[in-house]
């Protein structure tokens, strides 16, 4: 079962604030991972990473539709898109991700982050490094996203 380790504080107070995705807004906003005491010990290590994955609870997602129009794309006669093939919040598992930018920290557990897209208070579920070794695709194609590069 999922348990929280902690929750995300970022400058958006509700869904509409919220940028469409975590480098829309430049210069991108300060935010923040708070990770709880009983997880702290987990962070040892953590300095030196430029870039970490954060893995969080989209918990305000209200519709579960498996088959959608993006708010981008109505009245445009785009076909339905499938939830699997987008990164809308509204999904069977409302898991977000974010590869954010990691300037150290705050505080105790208290993590400097840019490149969010969440409203603030949202539950954290996870952080892991990101590798450029591993995580970078650079020749990577988006599919229907494509003409949405900025939308997506
Ligand atoms: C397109 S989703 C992408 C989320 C995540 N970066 C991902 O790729 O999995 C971003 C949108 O989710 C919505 N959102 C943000 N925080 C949320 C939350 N706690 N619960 C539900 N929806 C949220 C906002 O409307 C925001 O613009």
């Amino acid at each position: 079962m999922l348990q929280t380790i902690g929750s995300l504080s970022t400058p958006f107070d509700t869904l509409s604030k919220c940028p469409r995705n975590g480098r829309q807004l430049r210069p991108a906003p300060l935010c923040h991972a708070q990770v709880d005491a009983a997880y702290q010990p987990g962070l040892a290590g953590l300095e030196g990473f430029s870039h970490l994955i954060l893995l969080y609870w989209l918990d305000q997602s209200g519709s579960t539709d498996l088959v959608f129009t993006p708010p981008f794309e109505r009245g445009l006669g785009a076909a339905p898109r499938g939830v699997f093939a987008s990164r809308a919040p509204w999904r069977p598992n409302p898991i977000g991700v974010s590869v954010v930018a990691f300037e150290g920290f705050d505080g105790p557990g208290r993590l400097r982050v840019r490149y969010l897209d969440c409203v603030s208070g949202t539950p954290l579920l996870d952080i892991k490094p990101y590798l450029v070794t591993t995580d970078c695709e650079p020749e990577a194609t988006m599919g229907w996203l494509e003409p949405h590069a900025t939308c997506s």
